[in-house]
């Protein structure tokens, strides 16, 4: 891809937030903070106009909590399509992490997200959103 050099005129503040987002992400440098807003903000504008797009649906879960693992797997059926892959990991004796990868309208996969994370006796629920 051909990279091409632009001058940016910034506040003084801003360009101490820009510095400090270096920091904080340890990035190499201001190039790749700058890319890193723009491409955030194309996911954002993405899910915000409903487009395909594709994510992540992280979940935590005690699988001795009762139904919880039926009533997921009815869930996920009712969105079959929506969904790409599920990796269940066993964390410990009580906990298991399950990370469901989604691609579709992002209004449907909010929705797949929201039903999921609301089940009883999830423990850490949380929608990775990117796009492609
Ligand atoms: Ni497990």
């Amino acid at each position: 891809m051909k990279v091409k050099r632009f001058g940016v005129s910034l506040e003084e503040s801003l360009l101490e937030k820009l510095d400090d987002l270096v920091k904080q992400n340890k990035f190499p440098n201001r190039s790749q903070a700058i890319r890193f807003l723009i491409n955030n903000n194309i996911v954002e504008e993405k899910w915000e106009e409903n487009k395909d797009v594709a994510g992540a649906i992280v979940l935590v879960y005690d699988h001795h909590k009762r139904d919880l693992q039926t009533k997921s797997t009815d869930v996920q059926h009712d969105f079959h399509t929506l969904i790409l892959s599920v990796q269940h990991v066993h964390l410990d004796h009580n906990n298991c992490l399950e990370t469901i990868a989604v691609k579709g309208k992002a209004n449907e996969l909010s929705a797949l997200a929201n039903e999921l994370i609301a089940l009883k006796g999830i423990k850490h629920g949380k929608l990775v959103m990117s796009a492609c």
